[in-house]
């Protein structure tokens, strides 16, 4: 059974934003999607810089290193470079507060 932990406020990360935490000793990035909360590992599989700065549009992450974009949803790269999907983890929203789980998030449909 997955466990949650409280990671943020949703008034601490604004729409189109993100934020990098600590999850167990992991870093993991909380991105806000037009409200809505993803998290992914907070590490480019292209050649593993952190992805924290990096701009987030229209659902997508371009590393800060060498632009390749990431689907922050479900993890998928775009192009040659990013072939390797980002690690999901799953989120729930709880009274206004963000949780996040070391179980991966559900792919949507
Ligand atoms: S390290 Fe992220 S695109 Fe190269």
């Amino acid at each position: 059974m997955s466990q949650f932990h409280h990671v943020l406020d949703c008034a601490d990360l604004p729409a189109g934003k993100s934020l990098a935490v600590d999850l167990d000793g992991l870093s993991v990035l909380v991105c806000n999607v037009n409200n809505e909360y993803f998290a992914v590992e907070n590490r480019c599989t292209h050649q593993g810089a952190e992805l924290q700065g990096g701009r987030i549009r229209n659902g997508m992450i371009a590393c800060p290193l060498h632009g390749v974009l990431f689907d922050v949803r479900n993890g998928c790269g775009k192009g040659p470079l990013g072939r390797v999907p980002l690690r999901t983890f799953a989120v729930q929203v709880v009274d206004g507060r963000i949780e996040v789980s070391q179980e991966a998030a559900a792919v949507p449909a």
